[in-house]
């Protein structure tokens, strides 16, 4: 029996989620709901936004589908905590973060389709754990990160108050578990081509590092071709050429922005989906967030969350399933007459949400 543990959230989370749903069943997928609390609700409640059992539902569950959650910064979080435990130095993080952090979660995959017209059907892959994000960001400089840039003429002109250095972490751990993720991706997809997104002409000592570690395990994989290609170059083929790509895969910060371009490419936040997978598990998300301002209007676009299901469907071995929800998806946006405001229509979540089972059916 699958288990699926379903994190409603913030926002206009609940209501993408209600409306969502049944395509579960629709679609012929035996799965069990478990139902969690996570987000600023619960660190209003709770001082802490994913309470501890809502970590032992995740434990005990095959997968889990979060929603969206809200997240604010220090000063909003503080002041909104229950009064007892303001000033005991509780701290937000967000739900996230949490998520990616304990279950080590490296690879975000994000699949970029064309719904309308077939054009292109690539998947961007972000690393998650290291790169320029890995948290080795300083200001106001001193001893060793000091002498290594103070050589250069901006920061000797503005002292070590008034410089920064922010530094970009490639291990062989990291690159070498992301590669092969992103070539399995290929190969279950059935993409031709893996591209890696990196900055080879700039940054020369690690992207040279990271040229070494793609051939050694492209090797693996003789029968899907590789590049290498300047991210700048990838952004711009993404919106002029998205059909040249087969899987996109990046560092941290590199992937983070080709992610969300590839969002946009697709149409916008109503259609993306999001996977982050580990070793240890895994969890699925619409790329947007909880959208406070359209949040109880039942306006927002369901399909992000259904294409969600779809990819969690394809993790669990569920590939008929996983197909036969984007086909209604498709269909469904390209009738046009049943679609959210963002997709050009008029139609509420919940009739959005039911023309796709309707079509499914
Ligand atoms: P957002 O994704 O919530 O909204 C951005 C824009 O996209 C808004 O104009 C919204 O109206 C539109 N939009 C979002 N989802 C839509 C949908 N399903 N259908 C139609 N239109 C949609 O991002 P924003 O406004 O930057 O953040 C709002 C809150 O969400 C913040 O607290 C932020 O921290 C959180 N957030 C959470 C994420 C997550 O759960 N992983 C990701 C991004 C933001
Ligand atoms: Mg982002």
């Amino acid at each position: 029996m699958t288990t699926i543990a379903v994190l409603p959230g913030d926002g206009i989370g609940p209501e993408v989620t209600d409306a969502a749903l049944p395509i579960i069943a629709a679609a012929g997928l035996d799965w069990t709901l478990e139902f969690g609390d996570v987000g600023w609700s619960c660190w209003q409640t709770e001082g802490n936004p994913v309470p501890e059992r809502t970590w032992d539902l995740i434990d005990r569950t095959d997968g889990c589908l979060l929603a969206a959650i809200t997240s604010k910064p220090l000063r909003e979080a503080e002041a909104e905590l229950p009064v007892e435990l303001r000033g005991t130095g509780v701290r937000f993080v967000s739900p996230v973060i949490q998520l990616r952090q304990r279950l080590g979660l490296y690879a975000n995959l994000r699949p970029v389709t064309d719904y309308r017209a077939d054009t292109f059907a690539f998947e961007v892959v972000r690393e998650n754990t290291e790169g320029l994000y890995a948290g080795f960001d300083y200001h106001g400089l001193d001893g060793e990160l000091w002498d290594l840039v103070s050589n250069h003429p901006n920061a000797a002109a503005s002292g070590p108050a008034d410089t920064s250095v922010s530094l970009r972490l490639q291990t062989r751990v990291g690159i070498d578990r992301l590669l092969r993720f992103a070539f399995e991706r290929a190969v279950v997809g059935g993409h031709s081509l893996v591209t890696l997104a990196d900055k080879p002409n700039v940054l020369r000592q690690s992207s040279n590092f990271l040229r070494g570690r793609l051939e050694t395990i492209a090797a693996d994989y003789p029968d899907i071709d590789f590049e290498i290609a300047n991210v700048d170059a990838v952004a711009l083929w993404m919106v002029k050429s998205p059909g040249r790509f087969g899987v996109v895969v990046a560092e941290n910060m590199f992937g983070d922005i080709l992610s969300d371009l590839g969002a946009g490419v697709m149409g916008g936040l109503g259609l993306a989906s999001s996977a982050n997978i580990g070793d240890g598990g895994c969890y699925f998300e619409p790329v947007h967030g909880s959208a406070p301002g359209m949040a109880g209007a039942g306006r927002a676009n369901p399909m992000a969350m259904i294409l969600t299901i779809a990819q969690l469907a394809e993790h669990l071995g569920e590939d008929t399933a996983a197909s036969r929800i984007r086909t209604a998806v498709s269909n469904v946006i390209r009738a046009g007459t049943t679609v959210t405001y963002d997709l050009g229509g008029s139609a509420s979540t919940s009739i959005a949400a039911k023309a796709i089972i309707e079509e499914l059916s």
